[in-house]
């Protein structure tokens, strides 16, 4: 049995985006436009054997970003929306007695509610097709929404078949709907047969005059008038599209506002969808938030952090820190300009301070690594001081080696720990040392040449240059 389904259409060319990539995978806050699509789809209850995507430019890259199940179907002529949609016709057979939902693949703002809505609507009003409209303050371009004397939908004009007076109208096409399956295919049939249906100014095959043709056949056909006008918005170009991005970036921001995130300045605030963060944490100027990036309450995040999927624990200071999948427990500070690469994970109350990169390490609590080192590949304890200007060294041009650090050792300014080596707990390593040997628990150990002092070498040597006038 096949419940209601949807058909995304997406073979558009987007040739004034001037891209290599399909227009469809244009980023809205570092998500493709085509996944808040599919996002807006499953929000409705339906997954994604019962999505359709018809694609034609870049197909091939279309195809390989879709998520697993998701069918599609390729247009290879680009003759309108209603073609696009004739090409889905197998998949809309199967689906025969539900309804689809017709999704325009570059319209990321359409989302899960008010397509849940329509179809609540679409269902309760038992209709044959109901088109989610939007009243917006600038229609042009946009397909407009027609009704009659009383004020019934009677059907929808684009932009170049419009009559200036209908181009006054407001009420304009989201470019979305539910359709009965079998009444659409009734439909799509007609206007495929039927020359009439592509004698307008662009001579395609209009899926908005499905509306006409099933009200023709005496059909009930609605409309849905969406809360938000954002949902008819797409992008054409990158200049739309930075658009959209603004739009989407306060949204979140104001989300989180609401739910407690203090965000006192939004400059170069970007919040991607998905990202959590606990109340009463502060977020500061220039930081970008995205992936499946998880942040505590009571933090302070930036200002200029860039965290990628980390999970941040409760008053953390991240302070110009740029973070990709690492972890960083509570109390804990990093930065300014500390940077914290994958497989890093930090215990609680440490201080990771400038210039300082972590990676594939595990930290223990209370550590303090203040300044200008490297760690790599290693285990550092708890209650560590590292001094300033360390290196693990855990690389040896073929293979990678990790280096132990027992609790409560204390590392010495400019030490290269050349790894596999282990620091025993309490001990301590000179300062310019290169430990190439493993150190027991509470020694100490020098790897350096002894210092040389030779007495008047200078006097003897004169080794000024004839500018000094020393
Ligand atoms: C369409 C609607 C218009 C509505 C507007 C909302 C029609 C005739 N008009 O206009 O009423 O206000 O959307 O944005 O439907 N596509 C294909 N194959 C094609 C043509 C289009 O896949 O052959 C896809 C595009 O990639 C796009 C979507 O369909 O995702 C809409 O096409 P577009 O050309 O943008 O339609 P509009 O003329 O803007
Ligand atoms: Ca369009």
């Amino acid at each position: 049995m096949y419940g209601n389904c949807a058909v995304i259409l997406a073979a558009g060319e987007g040739t004034r985006m001037k891209s290599k990539k399909p227009k469809v995978l244009a980023q809205v806050l570092y998500k493709p436009m085509i996944d808040w699509v599919i996002d807006s789809v499953k929000a409705c209850g339906l997954d994604e054997k019962d999505i359709c995507v018809v694609t034609g430019h870049e197909s091939a890259q279309v195809c390989a970003h879709l998520p697993q199940g998701v069918q599609t179907v390729l247009q290879t002529e680009r003759l309108g929306t209603g073609h696009a949609v004739m090409q889905a016709a197998d998949f809309l057979r199967r689906h025969g007695n539900a309804n689809v939902l017709i999704l325009n693949g570059d319209a990321p703002f359409m989302d899960g509610e008010t397509v849940s809505c329509a179809l609540e609507y679409h269902t309760r009003a038992q209709s044959s097709g109901t088109v989610i409209s939007a009243t917006v303050d600038a229609p042009t371009g946009y397909g407009r929404i027609l009704r009659d004397a009383k004020g019934d939908f009677s059907g929808i004009v684009e932009e170049r078949d419009a009559t200036d007076a209908q181009k006054q109208i407001r009420e304009v096409n989201s470019g979305a709907y539910w359709f009965d399956c079998q009444a659409l295919l009734v439909a799509l049939d007609q206007m495929q047969t039927n020359a009439r249906y592509r004698a307008n100014a662009a001579k395609e095959f209009y899926l908005t005059d499905a509306i006409e043709i099933l009200r023709g056949m005496g059909q009930r056909v609605t409309t849905f008038n969406s809360k938000s006008a954002h949902v008819v918005l797409g992008a054409n170009d990158r200049v739309q599209l930075a658009a959209l991005n603004e739009i989407a970036r306060m949204e979140q921001i104001n989300l989180h506002r609401k739910n407690g995130v203090s965000i006192p300045f939004d400059a170069g605030v970007v919040i991607a969808p998905g990202v959590k963060i606990g109340r009463d944490t502060e977020i500061l100027q220039g930081t970008i938030l995205r992936g499946a990036t998880v942040i505590g309450e009571d933090a302070v995040i930036g200002p200029g952090s860039v965290l990628e999927n980390c999970r941040i624990g409760d008053g953390a200071v991240i302070t110009q820190t740029y973070g990709t999948d690492a972890v960083v427990a509570a109390d804990t500070q990093t930065g300014p300009f500390a940077r914290l690469r994958p497989g890093t994970t930090i215990g609680e109350n440490v201080r990771v301070g400038n210039f300082v990169e972590i990676k594939n390490s595990t930290v223990g609590s209370e550590t303090k690594i203040s300044h200008l080192s490297y760690i790599g590949d290693t285990d550092v304890g708890s209650g560590v001081n590292i001094g300033s200007g360390c290196a693990t060294v855990n690389f040896t041009g073929k293979e990678k080696f990790r280096t132990v650090i027992g609790d409560n050792a204390f590392i010495g300014c400019d030490t290269s720990l050349v790894a596999p080596v282990r620091i025993g707990n309490r001990a301590y390593t000179g300062a310019g040392s290169t430990i190439t040997e493993d150190v027991p628990d509470d020694a100490l150990a020098l790897g350096r040449a002894r210092q040389v002092v030779k007495k008047d070498w200078v006097k003897v040597k004169k080794p000024y240059r004839s500018k000094d006038n020393r």
